[in-house]
C-alpha cells in the first residue's frame, strides 16, 4: 500500500512525522509531499486505492491499523474532491500536497519545465510580452506589472544582471510562500529562470527568512539537483537573521550584499540599480511561481480569470480564529464573506466574527459589515484596505480594537530600520498616544494626569483631542515614511479606530 503524508512545517508540527513513521512500520510505501493547505485536516494521511487517494483526517498513530483495513471512522473519501480543494483554482499551487517536493522526475511528469522550454525558445522579448499579457501583479503586496518591471530590467544597460526572490514572508498569517518552497520547490525555481531568460540574468538568489529551516533546505536540495538544466543560470539561497523590514526589496538587498537591512531611498528602483548596483528583478515567491504557468498554458489561460484589473488567482490564507485555516487559491473576485464565512467557515471559537485583518500587520481591520467587498486590489485600495500578501487573519467578539491598534504601532517601533522620523519616532509616540485614549476612555491608571479629572465630559473631551493627535500622526507616518513599514501601519490604527470606535472610549472622529 502506499501512503502521502505531508511533510510541510506545519504538518509536522501537527504530528506528520509520527504517523508517517507508523505506516512504515506497518510495511507500507511512505511517500512525504507538501502538504495540500488545508491545516484543519492534518495530520492528514492519503492511501492510494486505485487511481484515487483516500484521505484519513486528523488522524495519529493508534489509527494506523484501521485506515488500512478501510472502515476507520474518519475516512474523508478522495481527497481531490472535498469542497476545500474542488472549489479551487490551482493555478500556482497546483503540485503542492501531490509530489515528494524533491522528485525531479515527478515534477517532469507533471508538466514542470514546460514553461521554461517554451520561454528558451521564445526571444526574451517576447517572453516579457507574455508576462504583461497575463495581467499578473506583484504578489508581495503592492501588485505592479510583473510584466512591466521585467521590461524595466530587460531595457536596462548592458550589465550583470540578476533575478531576486523574496522569500522572507514577514506578513502575520501568511505562509504561502512557505508552503510552495517545501511543497514544490521545482515550480519557483523554474518562475527565476524563466525571469532570468527574460531579463537576461545569469545568476539568481531566493532569500529565505531563518524561521523557515524547511523551505531553506528544500530549496536548496531542488537547486542542487536541477542545477544542470538550469545552466548557465545559477542560483543560490541566502538566508535572512530575522529582520521584518528585511523584506522590503531595498533592505533585503542590502542584506544579501552582507549590510544591515536598511531601506535605500528609491529612485534609483532596483530595476535600475538593485543588486550590488546592478540592474535587478526582484519579485515575490508567488509572482515568480505563477509565471511557469503563464509560459506553458498560455497567457490568456491564466488572464481568463479575475476580476478588472486584478488578472489571474491569488494563494489566499486563512488564519487566525478561523474553522479552516489553510490556503485557498481561487481567481480574484471572490467576496470576502466567502472566504471568512463559507471557505474559512467561520471562527473556530463558534463565536461571531468581529473582525478580519487582510494584508498582514500593516492591513486594514475589516468589519463583517464590509464582507462585500470583492477581493482584487482595485476594491480593497477604494476601501481604504489592502489584499497585501493575502493573508486573512480572524478575529472574534472578543478581541479588543484599542488594543490591536495599539500592537500596530508597537509592532512598527520594534521593527523600524529608524531611517526615518516619521517610523522610528512617530510609532513610539503612537503607542504613547493610543495608551493615553485607552486610559481616558476607561478610567485606566497608566496615565497620571487623566485620574485627576473627575469631570466625565473633561475626560471625554481629552479623549477627542488624543484621537485627533493620533489621526494627524497617522497622516504625517502615512505620507512622510519612507517605506511600507512606517507608511502602511496607519492602516490598521484608524480602520481600527473608524469600524470600532466604542472600543476606543469615544464616537469616532469624521475621517481626514
Ligand atoms: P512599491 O509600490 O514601492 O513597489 C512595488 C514594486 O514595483 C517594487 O518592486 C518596485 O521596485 C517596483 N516598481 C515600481 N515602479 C516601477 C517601474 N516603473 N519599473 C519597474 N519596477 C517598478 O511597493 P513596495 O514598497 O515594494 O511594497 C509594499 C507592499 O509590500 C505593501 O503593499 C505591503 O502589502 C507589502 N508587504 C508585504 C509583506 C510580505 O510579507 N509579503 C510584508 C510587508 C509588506
Ligand atoms: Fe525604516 Fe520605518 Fe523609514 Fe521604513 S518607514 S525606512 S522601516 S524607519
Amino acid at each position: 500500500t502506499t501512503v502521502f503524508i505531508s511533510a510541510d512545517m506545519a504538518s509536522v508540527a501537527l504530528g506528520a512525522d509520527a504517523l508517517a513513521d507508523a505506516f512504515a512500520r506497518a510495511g507500507c510505501t511512505v511517500v512525504r509531499t507538501g502538504s495540500r493547505g488545508l491545516f484543519a485536516i492534518e495530520p492528514l494521511v492519503e492511501v492510494q486505492e486505485g487511481e484515487a487517494r483516500i484521505g484519513y483526517g486528523r488522524v495519529g498513530p493508534d489509527d494506523v491499523a484501521a485506515i488500512l483495513s478501510g472502515d476507520h471512522p474518519r475516512r474523508l473519501g478522495p481527497v481531490d474532491a472535498l469542497p476545500f480543494f474542488a472549489r479551487q483554482q490551482r493555478f500556482t499551487f497546483a503540485r503542492c500536497g501531490i509530489n515528494d517536493p524533491l522528485d525531479m522526475a515527478a515534477y517532469a511528469a507533471s508538466g514542470g519545465w514546460r514553461g521554461l522550454e517554451a520561454a528558451r525558445a521564445m526571444a526574451p522579448q517576447a517572453v516579457v510580452d507574455a508576462v504583461k499579457a497575463s495581467g499578473l501583479r506583484g504578489r508581495g503586496g503592492a501588485g505592479f506589472p510583473t510584466g512591466i518591471k521585467w521590461q524595466t530590467v530587460l531595457d536596462a544597460r548592458p550589465a550583470e544582471k540578476f533575478v531576486v526572490c523574496n522569500a522572507d514572508e514577514g506578513d502575520s498569517g501568511t505562509f504561502a510562500d512557505r508552503m510552495l518552497m517545501e511543497g514544490d520547490p521545482y515550480c519557483l525555481i523554474e518562475g527565476m529562470a524563466i525571469a532570468a531568460h527574460a531579463v537576461g540574468a545569469g545568476h539568481g538568489y531566493v532569500y529565505i527568512r531563518s524561521e523557515y529551516p524547511f523551505a531553506i533546505r528544500a530549496m536548496q536540495g531542488a537547486i542542487e539537483r536541477s542545477a544542470s538544466l538550469l545552466a548557465p543560470f545559477t542560483l543560490e539561497v541566502r538566508v535572512g537573521a530575522g529582520a521584518y523590514v528585511c523584506g522590503e526589496e531595498t533592505a533585503l538587498l542590502d542584506s544579501i550584499e552582507g549590510k544591515r537591512g536598511q531601506v535605500r531611498a528609491k529612485p534609483p528602483l532596483p530595476a535600475i540599480e538593485g543588486l550590488f548596483g546592478q540592474p535587478t528583478v526582484i519579485n515575490n515567491v508567488l509572482s515568480l511561481a505563477a509565471v511557469p504557468f503563464i509560459l506553458s498554458e498560455g497567457a490568456e489561460a491564466y488572464a481568463a480569470v479575475g476580476l478588472g484589473r486584478s488578472r489571474g488567482t491569488m494563494p489566499v490564507q486563512l488564519a487566525g480564529n478561523i474553522r479552516n485555516g489553510g490556503l485557498f487559491e481561487i481567481g480574484f473576485g471572490i467576496s470576502l464573506g466567502e472566504l471568512v464565512e463559507t471557505v474559512g467557515g467561520g471562527t473556530a471559537s463558534g463565536r461571531p466574527v468581529r473582525a478580519v485583518q487582510v494584508g498582514g500587520p500593516l492591513g486594514a481591520y475589516i468589519p463583517p459589515s464590509m464582507f462585500d467587498l470583492p477581493f482584487d486590489y482595485e476594491s480593497f485600495a477604494a476601501a481604504g484596505a489592502l489584499i497585501g500578501h493575502a493573508g486573512i487573519t480572524v478575529f472574534d467578539d472578543t478581541v479588543d480594537m484599542a488594543q490591536m491598534a495599539r500592537f500596530a504601532m508597537e509592532f512598527c517601533a520594534v521593527e523600524s530600520c529608524g531611517k526615518c522620523t516619521p517610523c522610528r519616532i512617530g510609532s513610539t509616540r503612537g503607542v504613547e498616544t493610543i495608551d493615553r485614549i485607552i486610559a481616558g476612555g476607561r478610567g485606566g491608571d497608566r496615565v497620571e494626569a487623566l485620574p485627576q479629572m473627575r469631570n466625565a465630559k473633561a475626560r471625554q473631551k481629552i479623549v477627542e483631542q488624543e484621537i485627533a493627535l493620533l489621526r494627524d500622526l497617522c497622516d504625517t507616518m502615512k505620507y512622510g515614511s519612507l517605506c511600507a513599514l512606517g507608511g502602511f501601519t496607519p492602516y490598521p490604527v484608524l480602520s481600527a479606530l473608524d469600524h470600532f470606535p466604542e472600543d476606543f472610549g469615544a464616537p469616532a472622529m469624521p475621517a481626514a
